[in-house]
């Protein structure tokens, strides 16, 4: 079989996509790099002092893994010099990351989370990279934050690396969803699964049941109807890795549905965990692409217009059967 490489598919899809311009090209290519520099550290991290926490709280609130950092930095330092961003926002600054003044600019906004899946780094578990590509709209060299806070319906590009038993990369431009996997002895992404399709209907559900208790009255039904095999209803088996790349990839390749319901404990923080801009959009465009479905409950996800760059989400994801029966229970 004649193997082909990430950029070979993007050139040769150049006359349907628009965006297989030499631009995004480059985007890609360095994005690719420092995802197999990361994959490199990933590897290696019991061999390497990349385990454990650096000491840091992140903007999120959360214990800062060396392999967080790790990854940011490597992004960052890679994806600066491209010249083909006009700005940045990752999961672990605080603010828009600026192209510093030395470098030449583009017009492509990346928004990243750079590791993904931190509380499994320790364990050896699957852990992954999400990111999502913006245009930016208006021609200035000092774009705004409102300017990057589109909806993602308006996202041109997203997809994800998984660190897992194998490293792949599972991308889409809004023509299909494309995985490619690493092969190490020549460090190339080679097309291993063309326009991937996420089953209509699947057999697994996904969600942290821990917090069962801190879910309100409609959450707590929509679980239970995963678990119900009254009157002949078809059974479901639970998986729940904890990290969102890791349960995602597993849901879009063999259907089902994967939750991260909001949460009442904090009144303050009604919004689940998972963030809009890093997690929930890209991962949105790709189920849509494959078709499948993602709403927070009410709406799609691909129609919320963001407020801030951090801004939470709760998340219900993957094939059509199941996300409709989240949005019946939740209309009910
Ligand atoms: P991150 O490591 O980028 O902060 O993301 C962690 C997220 C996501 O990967 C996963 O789905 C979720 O956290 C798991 O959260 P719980 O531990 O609350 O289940
Ligand atoms: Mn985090
Ligand atoms: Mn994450
Ligand atoms: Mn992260």
């Amino acid at each position: 079989m004649r193997q082909i490489t990430v950029i070979e598919h993007l050139l040769l899809h150049q006359k349907e996509n628009p965006l297989a311009t030499g631009n995004f090209t480059r985007l890609l290519t360095e994005l690719i790099l420092a995802a197999k520099i990361i994959s490199r550290a990933v590897n290696k991290a019991g061999l390497m002092d990349v385990l454990g926490e650096t000491g840091e709280i992140n903007v999120q609130g959360e214990q800062v893994q060396k392999l967080d950092e790790f990854a940011n930095r490597v992004i960052i330092h890679r994806l600066q010099r491209s010249g083909v961003l006009c700005a940045m926002a990752s999961e672990e600054n605080a603010d828009i990351i600026e192209i510093p003044e030395k470098y030449s600019k583009g017009k492509y906004f990346l928004v990243f989370d750079p590791l993904d899946g931190s509380s499994n780094i320790d364990a050896n578990v699957s852990i992954g990279t999400i990111f999502s590509i913006y245009k930016q709209e208006k021609d200035t060299d000092y774009p705004t934050l409102g300017e990057l806070l589109q909806k993602g319906s308006q996202q041109v590009a997203a997809g994800y690396f998984l660190y897992g038993s194998s490293t792949m990369l599972v991308y889409s431009t809004g023509q299909g969803v494309h995985g490619f996997t690493l092969d190490p002895s020549v460090g190339e992404f080679l097309l291993s699964h063309p326009n991937i399709m996420i089953p209509k209907k699947g057999k697994i559900y996904s969600v942290n049941e821990g917090y069962f208790p801190f879910w309100d009255d409609k959450t707590k039904q929509v679980i239970a109807s995963f678990k119900d095999v009254s009157a002949g209803k078809s059974t479901y088996s639970l998986r729940y890795i904890g990290s969102l790349v890791a349960d995602f990839h597993r849901t879009l390749l063999y259907g089902g549905i994967f939750m991260y319901p909001k949460d009442c404990r904090d009144p303050k923080k009604p919004r689940g965990k998972l963030r809009l801009l890093y997690e929930a959009n890209p991962m949105a465009f790709l189920v849509e692409q494959a078709g499948g479905m993602a709403v927070d409950g009410e709406q799609r996800i691909l129609d919320i217009l963001p407020e801030e760059l951090h801004q939470r989400v709760p998340l219900f994801i993957g094939s059509a059967t199941e996300v409709k029966k989240v949005l019946d229970i939740y209309k009910s």
